[in-house]
């Protein structure tokens, strides 16, 4: 292995927009060392080989992550960093999970949509700071649907307080279960954009690193494991039906044309000095307004710290 190579992580990268991400970042040259960083290790395994076959590099591999276990954050990180791979050059945030059949929670107890697509990410990119090289990247998926003057059919995020949001109240939810579920994800990807820009201004103020922080709307890719669980029907709208609207509706796309995307917020040398900002595909532009509330944003920091239990001597931004 070149010692000139540097690694990425990629979260979820066994299947859907991460794997994508990971075969156009693995073909782009022979530079990058990818990791596909996965709570499934026979999906990653398989996922490994198909890459190394489809793309002819060979340096790609995996490790175990559960983003819905702290402790498997915490062992990740400490895995990583015990292991001989080049120096880390990105992580991209990309797993997420939306569940609109019932309420699960993560093994810590928190619901599991803010569990995983928020919280785990939040501790994950901590402890990798130190690792990251100093002009580095982290990329976070969002999704438009955080957006309600998108009209992506999705319900607007709720975001008053992080306890409720780790530990809804159902009891008292007059909203149908399919409804909340979307909901969780359409907050969850707000708090996506709260942790991109409260990062991006921690890591300049705090860090004396150029780390640049970045979040992504892959647009709609109807047909990826999202929809692990909706009822049979809705699944074969998703797989069937919907793929066809990547022919002629804006921002809906097929997971190539969003991964070769993803892709470019990493490899992209262009962007080595950009931070805080939102991409929509390859296009800048602003996130909601509700993104840009800085009191918001500190409420949800503040909080993840208490929550993931993360202490000064795992991060180096201040505790
Ligand atoms: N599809 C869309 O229309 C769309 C639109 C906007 C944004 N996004 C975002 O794009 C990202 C990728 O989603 P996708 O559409 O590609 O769906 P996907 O195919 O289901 O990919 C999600 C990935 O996350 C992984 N994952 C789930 N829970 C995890 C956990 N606890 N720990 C570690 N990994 C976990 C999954 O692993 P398993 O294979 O083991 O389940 C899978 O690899 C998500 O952040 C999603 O919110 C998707």
């Amino acid at each position: 292995m070149s010692s000139s190579k540097q690694t990425v992580i990629i979260t979820g990268g066994n299947s859907g927009l991460g794997y994508e991400c990971a075969k156009q970042i693995a073909e782009h040259d022979n530079h990058y060392y990818v990791i596909l960083a996965c709570r499934n290790a026979a999906k990653a395994k398989q996922a490994v080989s198909s890459l190394i076959q489809e793309t002819n590099n060979n340096h790609i591999s995996s490790m175990e992550l559960d983003l819905s276990s702290l402790d498997s954050v915490r062992s990740f990180a400490e895995e990583f960093s015990k292991m001989d791979y080049p120096p880390l050059y990105a992580l991209v945030c990309n797993a997420g999970v939306q569940f609109i059949d019932a309420t699960h929670y993560t093994k810590d107890g928190f619901e599991i949509t803010f569990g995983v697509n928020h919280l785990g990410h939040f501790l994950l990119a901590n402890l990798l700071l130190d690792k990251i090289v100093p002009d580095g990247r982290i990329v976070v998926v969002s999704s438009g649907t955080h957006d309600p003057l998108k009209k992506t059919g999705m319900p607007e995020p709720v975001f008053t307080n992080p306890q409720l949001l780790a530990h809804p109240d159902i009891a008292s939810s007059n909203e149908p279960v399919s409804l909340l579920g979307r909901r969780r994800y359409t907050t969850s990807k707000l708090c996506n954009l709260y942790f991109t820009y409260e990062l991006a201004n921690r890591i300049q103020q705090q860090s004396g690193k150029k780390i640049t922080v970045n979040a992504f709307d892959p647009g709609m890719m109807p047909g990826t494991g999202l929809a692990q669980s909706y009822t049979p029907f809705l699944k074969f709208i998703w797989n069937y039906v919907m793929p066809v609207l990547t022919l002629f509706v804006p921002n809906v796309n097929t997971v190539r044309q969003s991964g070769r995307a993803l892709a470019n917020l990493v490899t992209d040398p262009k962007l080595d000095q950009t931070t805080a900002k939102y991409y929509e595909g390859k296009k800048l532009i602003n996130s909601s307004n509700l993104s840009y509330n800085n009191d918001n944003q500190k409420i949800l920091w503040k909080a993840s710290i208490e929550m993931t239990q993360l202490k000064q001597t795992e991060t180096l931004l201040k505790v």
